[in-house]
């Protein structure tokens, strides 16, 4: 485990990333990105998450899986995939067991920030998938980036995990019009998402009984104190999670409990009054109607579309067009 000692920084911080922080923490609502939570902690702490109770996402998106992979890849017989914020690729075992069923060799691209998870990632996909070959890309899919080139065909792109709601809607758009454009005709796009629902559902998800989402979102402070030497008083923030009807998204704050200043050396000091708070991420929720509608913007449409029994989660398949 990284040692996060408080104000130690590990390495220079890019000065493109502290100017980033300092713009964040400047707005009226100060905000900061969430790439912060994912170091080795973060990173361990979002795996409990998504096995928690209240975190439905991840387990209702496996079974949805489980149920239609082998109909949707199938038909496609994909000889690549490409999937953005690949993390530990477990879910995508299920795609990966689809499309070793009916293609003899293909290629994962599994797309990452973080190249440390990403290679253990790889390496254990290729030990379980022989006829996979893997070629991990480190990047941040928020920008756009290369892919190996001459990937064979058909290709199927995958965004899972309903990652496209941690993005605003012109972001969101954006990304999806970047996959729309490396697709060749018969390649398609799998994605999940979650749905709109009773708030009282949504907002327990995010802040569930145990604390681990609270312990996640205060990890972007130890984080922020290990890399760029800050002096984020951890135990002096607390965890705030609602959903925000206008917009229809959840909104993780961590909510500063009393006046303070805090130092971040190359962006600034900031300070902070007594519960005032820090945005740290956004999950937007979607229905079809929504999803259609980026995909419209994006140059793509809708083929498949399967919620389960409940309505509370979708994965759906498209298309250029
Ligand atoms: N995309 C998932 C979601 O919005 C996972 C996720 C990203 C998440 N950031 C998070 C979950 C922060 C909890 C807290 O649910």
């Amino acid at each position: 485990m990284t040692d996060l000692a408080q104000g130690a920084p590990a390495a220079a911080v890019d000065p493109a990333v502290l100017r980033d922080v300092a713009e964040g923490l400047s707005r009226p609502q100060k905000e900061l990105s969430p790439r912060f939570f994912y170091d080795e902690r973060g990173s361990r702490l979002f795996e409990e998450i998504t096995q928690l109770p209240e975190y439905y996402l991840t387990r209702t998106e496996r079974a949805l899986l489980q149920r239609w992979m082998p109909e949707w890849v199938g038909g496609l017989a994909p000889r690549a995939l490409v999937e953005l914020g690949a993390g530990s690729a477990e879910k995508t075992r299920i795609v990966l067991d689809a499309i070793a069923a009916v293609s003899r060799s293909a290629v994962y691209v599994p797309v990452d920030v973080s190249a440390e998870f990403l290679d253990e990632t790889a390496e254990r996909i290729r030990a379980a998938y022989p006829t996979i070959d893997v070629i991990p890309v480190v990047a941040d899919m928020t920008a756009p980036f290369a892919l190996p080139e001459r990937l064979p065909g058909p290709t199927l792109h995958a965004f899972l995990g309903s990652t496209i709601g941690n993005f605003a809607p012109e972001p969101a758009v954006a990304l999806l019009r970047r996959v729309r454009e490396r697709m060749g005709e018969t390649d398609r796009f799998l994605m999940g998402v979650d749905l709109r629902k009773d708030p009282a559902r949504l907002e327990a998800a995010y802040d569930d009984a145990a604390g681990v989402t609270a312990e996640f979102n205060r990890n972007m402070l130890r984080v922020l104190n290990a890399i760029a030497g800050a002096d984020f008083d951890v135990d002096a923030w607390t965890h705030r999670a609602f959903y925000n009807r206008q917009a229809h998204w959840i909104e993780m704050h961590l909510v500063s409990s009393r006046d303070q200043s805090v130092s971040i050396p190359g962006a600034g000091v900031f300070h902070f009054a007594a519960g005032e708070s820090i945005r740290t991420e956004i999950s937007a929720k979607h229905d079809r109607a929504s999803v259609e509608a980026m995909f419209a913007a994006a140059g793509l449409g809708t083929e498949r579309w399967m919620t389960d029994d409940d309505g509370l989660y979708a994965i759906t398949l498209a298309a250029p067009r």
